[in-house]
């Protein structure tokens, strides 16, 4: 019998879940991704940035990570001292698996006059091997703040990378992968989509290809998007993002209509974010009981990927000058 089958019939997993982040005085920190029931427990639910944050700043001796592993493992590099589960292990991300670190590191080698900017949805062993961290919130603040001659390796998205250097005018290298969920829209659904509802306006992360954003009214990460939401005039928005996070949005505005944007067979569920979901409130329950699966790290390696998260932490808030940045 496994863990999860062996959990008693009946059992309260809600009231168990808060019985248990009392008595090990643990935070439970939720992405926009996760299943509603689980954002609905969770003592915050954030983007990247603002989770990393919130890990940075907790005094709970337990982080609960309800999201994916190289979010829990940021989590990890900034408050080592914690001790930080993962419901399931085996939530990654297809952008970390798209950058072995050994590849990126021969990469950066062959640009050596290159400052590397990495996507936060990476490994701490390619966190270690980078200048500076951005997430989609924070990657157009940070890159403002870098001298135009700068040169740029951008890893591990290629979207977002395009995004940036469309935007921002800004000539980077970019590593080649992107996220499996947001190259799931479809432009011909989406525009049929359009269609269907005249006037409503489309928000798309940056993740997405050049082909959905092009079609957006707004670009920006998860938070931003759930702010263009708060404050449009219309009643309808189209969102093409995870559509987990649709759940925030009608919490928040009922009387307001969100429909997620369509992937290539007209069904957006083929958009839902396969490792996201592997978190459920059994392995949450789990986990605060038996405080496992724990992030574990090497302390060199989590020293050497928290220097580029604090750069970021810095940037995004920005505390850094120009003059603080330049070559490893
Ligand atoms: P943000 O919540 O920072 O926009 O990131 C989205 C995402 O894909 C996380 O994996
Ligand atoms: Fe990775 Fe995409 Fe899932 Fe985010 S939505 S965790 S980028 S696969």
């Amino acid at each position: 019998m496994n863990a999860i089958t062996a959990i008693p019939q009946g059992l309260d997993l809600r009231a168990e879940i808060d019985r248990l982040r009392k008595e090990r005085n643990a935070v439970i920190l939720g992405h926009y991704y996760q299943k509603p029931e689980i954002q609905d427990l969770s003592d915050f639910v954030g983007d990247s940035l603002e989770l990393s944050r919130r890990a940075a700043e907790t005094d709970a001796d337990v982080i609960a990570f309800c999201g994916v592993r190289f979010m829990a493992e940021t989590a990890k590099i900034l408050s080592p001292e914690k001790i930080v589960v993962l419901p399931d292990m085996d939530a990654g991300c297809s952008l970390e698996d798209s950058c072995p670190p050994a590849q990126f590191k021969a990469f950066r080698e062959a640009h050596p006059d290159h400052i590397a900017l990495s996507y936060i949805n990476c490994s701490a062993e390619v966190k270690a091997l980078s200048d500076i961290i951005v997430t989609s919130s924070s990657a157009e603040k940070i890159l403002a703040q870098i001298p135009k001659d700068q040169k740029i390796i951008f890893g591990p998205d290629k979207h977002l990378g395009g995004y940036l250097k469309r935007k921002l005018g800004r000539d980077m290298l970019l590593w080649p992968g992107v996220c499996i969920v947001h190259e799931a829209f479809s432009e011909t659904e989406l525009e049929k989509l359009k269609l269907q509802h005249p006037g409503a306006p489309v928000a798309a992360h940056p993740e997405c290809p050049s082909h959905i954003v092009d079609l957006a009214d707004y670009v920006g990460s998860t938070s931003g998007i759930l702010d263009y939401a708060r404050h449009m005039e219309g009643g309808t928005l189209i969102v093409a993002t995870e559509p987990h996070i649709i759940h925030q949005m009608q919490k928040a505005m009922p009387h307001k209509n969100f429909i997620g944007a369509p992937g290539a067979d007209g069904n957006c569920n083929c958009n839902i974010c396969p490792y996201m979901a592997l978190n459920t409130l059994e392995k949450l329950y789990l986990a605060l009981r038996d405080l496992q699966p724990r992030i574990e790290m090497d302390e060199g390696l989590r020293l050497g990927a928290k220097k580029s998260l604090d750069r970021m932490l810095e940037m995004a808030s920005g505390t850094v000058g120009q003059g603080d940045l330049g070559n490893r």
